[in-house]
C-alpha cells in the first residue's frame, strides 16, 4: 500500500469504525445495526457453499474444506446476531415482508453503495458463485475478513460491559472477530498457493484501494442519508403470545 493510500486507508477505517460502534451503542440503531449483520453474515453462507462444492468439483479438496468449514462459522455468526436481536425482543422481517418493502422503494436505493464501489467493473452474473474468478473471490474475501475482524473486535468494545446481555453479545461478537481473523488467514493462504509473493502485493494492494474507496462511498452516504436505513427488524412475538393467537 503506497503512502497515501495508507492515509486515506486509517482515516475511512475510522470513520466505518466509528459509525458502526455508535450505531451499536445507541439503543435505538442497536436492532438495526445487528439485523443487518445477521443478514450480511447468513446470506454469505449459499454462496461459500456452492463456492466449496464447486471447488471440489474442480479437484480442490483443501480449498473445498476451508470454504466449507467457512460456510458454518458464517451460519453461526448469523445465530449469534438473531441471539443477540431476540434478547431485545427483536427478530429479522420474514422474506416476503423485505420484498415489499424493497418493491416500495425507489430502485436506486436498492444496492448498496460500498458493494457497488468495491466490486465495481464487474456484473452481478460473474460475481456468482458458479462464475467468480478464484483470485477475485481470494483477494476481495481476503480484504473484507480482515478488517472485519477489527471492526467487530472495536466493536464489542463499544458495547456497555456492565449489562449481563450485552456482556454476552460482546464475547460473542469477540467470537466471531477471532473467526474473521481465521478466514483471512486461510483466504491469504489460498492466494499464496497460487500465487508468487509479489503478484499477492499487487492484488492485495488492488482490492485495498478499492475497500478504501467504498468506504468513501458508504460514509459519504450515511452522511447524506442521516444514517437512516429502512428498517429490518420488527418486534417478536413471546411465544406464550404465538400459542394463543395460533
Ligand atoms: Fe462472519
Ligand atoms: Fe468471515
Amino acid at each position: 500500500m503506497n503512502f497515501f493510500n495508507n492515509i486515506l486507508n486509517i482515516i475511512g477505517s475510522g470513520a466505518t469504525a466509528y459509525i458502526l460502534a455508535s450505531r451499536l451503542r445507541d439503543p435505538q440503531t442497536r436492532p438495526n445495526t445487528l439485523a443487518g449483520f445477521q443478514l450480511a453474515e447468513s446470506g454469505a453462507v449459499p454462496f461459500l457453499k456452492t463456492l466449496g462444492a464447486r471447488a471440489k468439483t474442480e479437484g480442490d479438496i483443501w480449498l473445498a474444506e476451508k470454504l466449507t468449514i467457512h460456510a458454518a462459522d458464517e451460519k453461526r455468526h448469523g445465530q449469534i446476531f438473531a441471539h443477540g436481536l431476540k434478547q431485545l425482543g427483536k427478530q429479522v422481517k420474514s422474506a416476503a415482508e423485505m420484498k415489499q418493502l424493497k418493491q416500495s422503494e425507489s430502485k436506486a436505493k436498492n444496492s448498496s453503495p460500498f458493494m457497488a464501489k468495491y466490486y465495481r467493473g464487474y456484473d452481478l452474473e460473474s460475481l456468482k458463485a458458479e462464475n467468480i474468478d478464484w483470485l477475485v473471490f481470494m483477494a476481495s474475501t481476503y480484504i473484507l475478513e480482515l478488517d472485519a475482524s477489527k471492526d467487530f473486535a472495536r466493536m464489542s468494545r463499544a458495547l456497555p460491559a456492565h449489562e449481563p446481555r450485552s456482556r454476552n453479545l460482546q464475547q460473542s461478537i469477540l467470537s466471531v472477530a477471532r473467526d474473521e481473523t481465521r478466514h483471512a488467514a486461510y483466504l491469504y493462504e489460498a492466494m499464496e498457493r497460487r500465487l508468487s509473493s509479489r503478484e499477492i502485493d499487487q492484488i492485495v494492494a488492488e482490492w485495498r484501494k478499492r475497500k478504501i474507496d467504498a468506504m468513501f462511498a458508504m460514509v459519504g452516504d450515511t452522511i447524506k442519508t442521516g444514517g437512516n436505513s429502512r428498517s429490518l427488524v420488527k418486534d417478536s412475538v413471546p411465544r406464550e403470545m404465538k400459542q394463543l393467537t395460533a
